[in-house]
């Protein structure tokens, strides 16, 4: 499978959220990378289901949602029926992961495991056969436009291995300071999605940036 790109919107014109979408529709984008925050497990708070339902209502793509809040098993069913196709919960922020990854597949969508910079793919030795996604932070979440941290390639190496070792067919997902130039890299350590917020909302040319991203 070839790498897919996955832009996040938290980077996008909410004055003219609609242009944006429209943009991205019509770009080779694959999904759309949709933040949640609570300002409680990050230190932001970003937006919730009225503007979840509006990009729904006008994406032409899966939706990749990416729930930085504690306790998200409280918000499951809700954001399944809201429209999210592929559901990202934190390692960090679940007592019982496996109980809410099998939740969110018993509703029909793909279930993710992010974890973030200080947590160690090792963690995830129980839990990579039952996720279809792993989402390695390559930054402390919370913000668009950080620096991409460097042993975050190190983790994508162990997670392929973990992934090859389990026989999983969890996808690794990365997100934070994505840019031309590490994306290449990414890819070969083995990413199959890159998420770009900063670099493909802070270009000037959102379609442009996101076919520099597919084909690197
Ligand atoms: C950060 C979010 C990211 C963010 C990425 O907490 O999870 O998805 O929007 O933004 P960039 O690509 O600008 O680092
Ligand atoms: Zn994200």
């Amino acid at each position: 499978m070839s790498h897919l790109v996955s832009p996040s919107l938290l980077s996008a014109n909410f004055g003219n959220l609609e242009k944006d979408i429209n943009l991205l529709n019509n770009s080779h984008a694959d999904w759309f990378h949709i933040d949640v925050m609570d300002g409680v497990f990050v230190p932001n708070i970003s937006f919730g289901f009225p503007i979840l339902k509006f990009i729904k209502k006008l994406s032409k793509k899966p939706l990749d949602v990416h729930l930085m809040i504690v306790q998200p098993e409280r918000y499951i069913k809700r954001f399944v029926d809201e429209g999210a196709e592929i559901l990202t919960v934190h390692y960090e922020a679940c007592n019982h992961l496996d109980r809410t990854l099998n939740e969110i597949k018993s509703y029909g969508a793909k279930a993710g495991v992010s974890i973030n910079p200080h947590s160690s793919v090792n963690l995830l030795d129980d839990i990579v056969d039952i996720a279809d996604l792993i989402l390695i932070m390559s930054v402390n979440p919370g913000f668009g436009g950080q620096k991409f941290i460097p042993n975050s390639l190190k983790k994508i190496e162990q997670l392929k291995n973990l992934i090859i070792k389990r026989n999983s067919k969890a996808l690794i997902e990365v997100d934070g300071g994505v840019d031309f130039s590490n994306a290449r890299q990414l890819i070969d350590a083995g990413v199959d999605i890159l998420v770009a917020g900063n670099t493909i909302f802070g270009s000037g040319n959102i379609v442009d940036s996101i076919e520099k991203l597919k084909s690197v």
